[in-house]
């Protein structure tokens, strides 16, 4: 059973445009695969106020963007254009290089309203970092949800409750939207090599310790730190499955994914495995061939 190695605040910043996002407070603590976790908002916009993130590059890795609430619109280098409801799920590897917009759609810039969200960075492994860029878009109706004893589930990537997503991933990715009514629990099976973290973003849920778990239950988590509360990121131990209980109506997201074991060179939009590669990155952009 996989139990909590360690807990990592949040803190809030500004992104893009300018939008509110949670963000963990330290990115080195994010796990493999993963480079960013940010939650967009909630943020209530006024009539004209909302921001997004206009025209920039990327190269090397993955960008999921998930809409909870409000309306986006996304343009990109290669000529695609769509919008982004609640509900709805963009997976866009950027492989070798795309340019792209992600913005309000315009009908919510003029109303104004909620906007709430994620935007998640999957790395791409050395191999596949200049593959050609593509993007899998589900929208809400079409993807796979599960709803089973006061747990519901929308799979994004991987597999809950018996229901698989139907995104093509390029290394096994995990990333599952859980809501929990309160005493409710949930097994989430996953293979034992993978590293996974929890991210809670309304109430607090429990990850009881096996030794307190099959001798003691009533000293669950005594000691150790075993709750996850509402903006708090869980990294999680090895083993083949995850127990949660909810101690509240609770939100979060489940993720996993292998240890890629590669060097990371980093800089703005671009995730390579060296400096010089994130050179040729900017020099490509520059001279426009991405
Ligand atoms: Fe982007």
């Amino acid at each position: 059973m996989r139990s909590v190695v360690e807990i990592v605040p949040t803190q809030t910043v500004r992104e893009g445009g300018g939008f509110k996002v949670r963000r963990p407070y330290s990115m080195n603590r994010v796990l493999s695969p993963f480079l960013l976790i940010d939650e967009m908002g909630p943020v209530n916009y006024g009539p004209g106020e909302a921001v997004g993130a206009p025209w920039h590059p990327h190269r090397g890795f993955e960008t999921v963007t998930y809409l909870l609430e409000g309306r986006m619109r996304h343009e990109d280098s290669a000529g695609n254009s769509g919008e982004l409801n609640p509900g709805d799920v963009q997976w866009m590897t950027a492989g070798r290089g795309i340019i792209h917009s992600e913005e309000p759609h315009e009908d919510f810039q003029k109303s104004g309203g909620v906007m709430h969200g994620f935007q998640i960075w999957v790395n791409l492994p050395s191999k596949h970092k200049m593959m050609s860029p593509r993007y899998q878009e589900i929208t809400a109706n079409d993807s796979p949800t599960v709803e089973k004893n006061g747990v519901w589930a929308r799979i994004i990537a991987g597999e809950c409750m018996g229901v698989s997503s139907s995104i093509d991933t390029v290394i096994p990715i995990t990333l599952i939207h859980v809501k929990m009514e309160e005493g409710t629990q949930l097994y989430q099976k996953l293979k034992s090599n993978l590293n996974s973290m929890i991210y809670v973003f309304s109430g607090n849920v429990t990850i009881p310790r096996e030794t307190t778990v099959k001798t003691h239950p009533q000293i669950l988590g005594l000691g150790v730190k075993q709750q996850i509360s509402d903006g708090e990121l869980a990294l999680l131990s090895e083993g083949e499955e995850i127990i949660i209980q909810s101690n509240a109506f609770s939100e979060f997201l489940i993720l996993a994914g292998p240890e890629l074991n590669e060097p990371i060179a980093r800089h703005g939009p671009f995730v390579m495995n060296t400096r010089e590669e994130i050179q040729q990155a900017f020099f490509d952009y520059q001279n426009g061939l991405f």
